[in-house]
């Protein structure tokens, strides 16, 4: 049996193993999210479902879903109600798609969900996917039995689901992603994922060595570390009590990843100024696998707005931190995300974040006008500020970003960059690859390098990317 899900419901709980079954995965969000994507597809493969590209021939679709501003929350609707006439179209030739909802929107508005899209089969929360496989069992049996109707799985769990996720797990390729930590308890006054991801939490040292040596082994050469405040993971040391102590922060976990054999580079992201320790700006100058590319937020630049976002931290703090992270690493490229327009922002306001940016001389940076977020303190905040204003300095910050970008871009031309080779390239006979601070980069040159770290003299910059040539067929490491 292929690309027919079993119609008669009780069949499905052993329908694992029987036949291939296709599974397409849409994602949403953040890159914890896309990882996310990835371990249900892995939770998935024992009960026989294979990825495939398009919803159209699939058994099963999950949406993967992200609640950060208004708009990507919206996406999920009109998404499902496309997906709704497929299921339809389905039922109508007396087959099956199951429809699952999961990740942030599926944790915050799981009810909401089911009210305006009653046809969903699954809700299920970014904590809950190791149960992915009853979850699909249950939903076959809906409306028999025991079973009334839809299944809602939004708990947080006492256990972590990483304990039960399988090792196994399909290749992601030369660069890969590794979540090590998740959850936050900052409550930024904007932001919705301390309530969509629940507590902060970090995975143990030694699962997390263990599951970057896999990827190495299936070929990653590149691990870029994962969490919502990656910079707090902490966790027990490997053996309860090696050097620097029995607990571990970020910097000496760095360390030890770094020793895997075939990791040429280690990255991680996101990062919160707050939790930026000594231990982890020393590895910035210890570690050569640890590329010189920081995203680090700092969302605004005025004391005011910083304060009134619970942050913590002031923008002095910030560019006191930017101070350190430079004299351990000169050469650190750095990244940020900005809001514009939070509760209470002026222009005076504004000015300090333009300010900052020109002190701070970004790489890249992300930007965003604030949306409201129900549930968050700042949506019920008085004194928010108009949208056209918001667009107006949005464009500007925007605009001032781009030309720093510009200028890092062009800084490049003439030097000798190490670039990892990812994939072929957008041309017949390029490959392409990503340089230590990130930048796309493209040369002519055989698919035999993808996977390897070579030297490359860049010729041109671009906007998003850079060209070069090879200096020598030969890897770096
Ligand atoms: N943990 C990270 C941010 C994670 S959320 C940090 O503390 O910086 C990713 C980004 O989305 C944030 O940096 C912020 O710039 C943006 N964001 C979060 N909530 C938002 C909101 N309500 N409106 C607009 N942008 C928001
Ligand atoms: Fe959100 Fe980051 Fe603030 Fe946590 S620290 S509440 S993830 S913006
Ligand atoms: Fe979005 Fe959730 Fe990530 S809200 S940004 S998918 S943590």
């Amino acid at each position: 049996m292929s690309g027919t899900f079993p119609a008669e419901p009780n069949t499905l709980a052993t329908a694992g193993g029987t036949g291939r079954k296709r599974l397409h995965v849409i994602t949403w969000g953040c890159q914890m999210n896309v990882y996310d994507s990835g371990r249900m597809a892995d939770v998935l493969a024992p009960l026989s479902y294979t990825p495939t590209a398009t919803p159209d021939d699939a058994d099963m679709v999950i949406l993967n879903t992200c609640h950060i501003r208004d708009r990507a929350a919206e996406k999920v609707f009109s998404e499902l109600g496309r997906l709704r006439l497929l299921k339809l179209a389905r039922e109508a030739e007396g087959g099956r798609m199951v429809l699952a909802v999961a990740g942030c929107v599926a944790q915050a508005e799981g009810a909401e969900i089911l009210a305006r899209a009653p046809y969903v089969d699954i809700v299920l929360g970014p904590q809950t996917y190791h149960r992915l496989p009853e979850m699909v069992a249950r939903a076959a049996r809906a409306g028999h039995g025991d079973n009334p109707g839809p299944v809602i799985e939004t708990d947080f769990p006492a256990e972590q689901k990483f304990d039960f996720l399988p090792d196994a797990a399909a290749p992601q390729g030369i660069s890969a992603f590794l979540t090590i930590q998740e959850g936050c308890d900052k409550f930024c006054s904007f932001c919705v994922v301390p309530y969509t991801r629940g507590a902060e939490a970090s995975r143990p040292a030694a699962a997390v060595i263990a599951e970057a040596r896999r990827l190495a082994a299936q070929g990653a050469r590149e691990i870029a570390l994962l969490g919502q405040n990656v910079n707090a993971w902490h966790g027990e040391a490997p053996d309860g009590s090696i050097r620097g102590g029995s607990v571990w922060g970020l910097g000496r976990l760095l360390r030890e990843l770094a020793d895997i054999p075939g990791v040429l580079r280690l990255r991680y992201t996101t990062s919160h100024p707050r939790d930026m320790d000594d231990d982890l700006i020393a590895a910035h100058r210890d570690i050569p696998a640890l590329m010189p590319f920081l995203h680090l937020p700092v969302q605004s630049g005025s004391d005011r707005i910083l304060a009134a976002m619970n942050r913590q931290h002031t923008a002095d703090d910030y560019l006191r931190l930017i101070d350190k992270l430079r004299a351990a690493r000169a050469d650190l490229a750095l990244s940020s995300d900005f809001i514009i327009g939070h509760p209470g922002e002026t222009e005076a306001d504004f000015a300090a974040t333009m300010d900052l940016i020109r002190k701070v001389g970004f790489a890249q940076a992300f930007s965003f006008n604030y949306s409201p977020r129900p549930g968050t303190p700042a949506a019920g905040a008085p004194a928010q500020v108009p949208e056209a204003e918001k667009n107006r300095r949005l464009y500007a910050l925007q605009a001032l970003v781009r030309e720093q970008q510009a200028a890092f871009n062009t800084a490049c031309a003439g030097l000798s960059l190490p670039v990892l080779f990812t994939g072929p390239g957008r041309h017949p006979g390029q490959i392409a690859g990503r340089s230590p601070f990130l930048q796309p980069v493209h040369v002519t040159g055989p698919a035999d390098l993808i996977g390897t770290e070579i030297p490359v003299r860049i010729v041109a910059a671009h906007t998003n990317s850079l060209s070069g040539t090879l200096i020598q067929e030969r890897a770096c490491a």
